[in-house]
This record gives C-alpha cells, sequence and structure tokens, in this order.
C-alpha cells in the first residue's frame, strides 16, 4: 500500500459515472465490488482463475479504497446486485464469498462440518455451509459473543476452545469417528492443529485464515496416514461464486443478516475499531 491512500474494500454503492470504455455498467445501477483486479493476460488469468491472478492487484490495498463518499472501481471488477439485497448486506459479499465459495466447492451438503473461528469470515461461512446443506456445522472460538451469533446463523453447537478440550468434545459427538471437513478462519497455529486431530480419515480441509508466520503440521500422521484433502482458498471464483450467491441470496435461501452487528457514520471508525479490538461486535458496517 502507498501512503496516503484511501482504506476500504468491502462496499456497495450506486454508480453516479462511468468512464467512457465502460459498455456493460450505466449510471443509476446498484453494485458491489470484487477485490481481485486480474490483470487479464497472465496464464491464470487465461486458464479461468483470474481471481489468484499472477499480478493480481487488490481493490482498497493496490487502489484507493471505499471508505469515502465515492470510490472509482475498474469496471472488471464492478458486479452489479439485485435491489432487494440490503445495502448492507451488499457489502458483506465480498467476506461471504469466502466461506461461500468454500462450502461450495467442499461440497458441504449431507456432511459435518467443523468451522474454526467465528470473526465476520467464519461466521459468513456458517450461514453460507448451513445454506449449502451441511448437516451439522460445530462452531468453534475463544469468545463467546461470536459463538452466540454463530448459533444464531445456524451452528448446530458451539464451542469455546478457551474452556473446554474441543478435540475430545468434537470426538465425543461424532461417536470416535470426527468430522467430514474443516474450515479455518482464525489463522491460529494451535486451532488448525486441533482442527486435524478432530478431522475423521478422508476428510477435507478448506484453509482461509492467515496465520501470521509458517506453522507445523505432523503432515504423517494427520495428512499422509489420514488422506486429509486440503485446499487454500483466496477469495472468490470470478464470477462463479457472485452468480451463486447472489441467487441463493436473492431467493433468501442465504441469510446473513446478524452478521452486521453495527451500523455507524464513517467518521466513527475509530470506534469501530475499539470494538473490534475488544472483540464486540462483527461486521460494523461505516456509512460516508
Ligand atoms: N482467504 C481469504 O480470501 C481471506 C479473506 C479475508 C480474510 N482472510 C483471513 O481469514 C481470517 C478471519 O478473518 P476475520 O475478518 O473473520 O478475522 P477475525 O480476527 O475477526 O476472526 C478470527 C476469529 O478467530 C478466533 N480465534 C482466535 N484464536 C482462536 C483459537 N485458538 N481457536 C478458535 N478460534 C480462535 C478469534 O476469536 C476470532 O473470532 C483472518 O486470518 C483473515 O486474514 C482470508
Ligand atoms: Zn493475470
Ligand atoms: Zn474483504
Amino acid at each position: 500500500m502507498n501512503l496516503p491512500s484511501v482504506m476500504g474494500h468491502e462496499c456497495s454503492g450506486e454508480i453516479v459515472a462511468v468512464g467512457e470504455d465502460v459498455k456493460n455498467l450505466s449510471v443509476g445501477d446498484y453494485v458491489a465490488v470484487e477485490t481481485h483486479i486480474p490483470c487479464g493476460e497472465c496464464y491464470q488469468c487465461e486458464n479461468g482463475e483470474q481471481h489468484i491472478c499472477q499480478n493480481l492487484k487488490m481493490f482498497g490495498i493496490h487502489t484507493n479504497g471505499c471508505f469515502a463518499e465515492y470510490a472509482a472501481v475498474p469496471a472488471i471488477v464492478v458486479r452489479k446486485i439485485s435491489k432487494n439485497i440490503q445495502p448492507e448486506v451488499g457489502a458483506m459479499l465480498e467476506p461471504l464469498g469466502v466461506g461461500f465459495r468454500a462450502g461450495m466447492d467442499m461440497q458441504v451438503s449431507g456432511k459435518r462440518v467443523a468451522m474454526i473461528g467465528c470473526g465476520p469470515i467464519g461466521l459468513l461461512a456458517i450461514a453460507s455451509i448451513k445454506a449449502l446443506g451441511a448437516a451439522d456445522i460445530y462452531a468453534v472460538d475463544i469468545i463467546d459473543e461470536r459463538l452466540e451469533l454463530a448459533k444464531e446463523l445456524g451452528a448446530s453447537q458451539c464451542f469455546n476452545s478457551k474452556e473446554i478440550d474441543v478435540v475430545d468434545e468434537i470426538m465425543k459427538i461424532t461417536d470416535g469417528v470426527g468430522v467430514d471437513a474443516f474450515i479455518d478462519a482464525s489463522g491460529n497455529v494451535h486451532a488448525i492443529n486441533q482442527g486435524f486431530k478432530f478431522l475423521r480419515k478422508g476428510g477435507q480441509v478448506g484453509l482461509v485464515g492467515l496465520p501470521s508466520k509458517p506453522i507445523s503440521l505432523d503432515l504423517g500422521s494427520d495428512v499422509v496416514f489420514k488422506e486429509a484433502k486440503i485446499t487454500g482458498y483466496h477469495g472468490r471464483k470470478m464470477f462463479e461464486t457472485w452468480t451463486k450467491m447472489l441467487n441463493m441470496l436473492s431467493n433468501k435461501s442465504l441469510y446473513v443478516d446478524p452478521v452486521v452487528t453495527h451500523v455507524m457514520p464513517l467518521e466513527k471508525y475509530h470506534e469501530a475499531v475499539e470494538l473490534l479490538k475488544q472483540g464486540k461486535g462483527s461486521k460494523i458496517i461505516l456509512i460516508p
């Protein structure tokens, strides 16, 4: 990020002007923003993986972002959305797409899935895998308020791993088998290792959280002998994830409203950051 810069990459809004070469967008369109700006020319871009473009630029990091009344957004990442999606939800489509994509890719329908980390990313993933038909969702976090939201969004059972032995508990409720899959949205090394312990043999792992440093895993017993299938997910498929997620939000089979815990004017961003530091609230919507 080159400073000074306007931060913010998750938003919804209305188009007030379009560049002269832009054909598919018009003034007045109601839109949200995909953050991954692809180059359109590299190997990945030419082979259907523009979301992991080799020259990926991020809206709000490599460009000015959306913590402002007006934002300039490259047309390639602007998505028109239906008017029946509230602006607060529209602003969460980008983070929602991460867990939604993991859930789609992992084919969670009918499975027992543990969700590690119930920050906004984890909570939106819970809502997604619930909507995608997971049989049971076990939510793990170390903050009770977040676990309460997890319950509201469809978790069948919630575990505060500061208070109980989460590996023991999950093994118990799965009759000693372990879960079919876990998704990590904590980025916490200890929690990820616990996940591998309560994962069943042949199970799947979806990695979304970003640990701050390299982590160590017991590859022999937790991956090779277990035949664990591990996949990392960076953002959304462009634009398959958006299309499916928007379909399910529009017909109300995907419900994410409780993730928005506060709405405040942009000027109060200090207060918002303070709340999050204290582990209070989830998505705080800032209105410019
Ligand atoms: N892969 C992607 O495309 C992508 C996109 C956005 C964010 N991320 C990453 O996803 C992660 C989650 O993002 P977020 O915005 O929800 O962050 P967050 O910090 O709000 O959420 C992390 C959650 O993990 C919980 N946690 C911490 N230690 C734990 C432990 N030992 N056991 C269980 N839970 C624990 C925290 O209490 C918190 O609720 C971050 O690492 C973020 O960088 C990845
Ligand atoms: Zn590219
Ligand atoms: Zn984001």
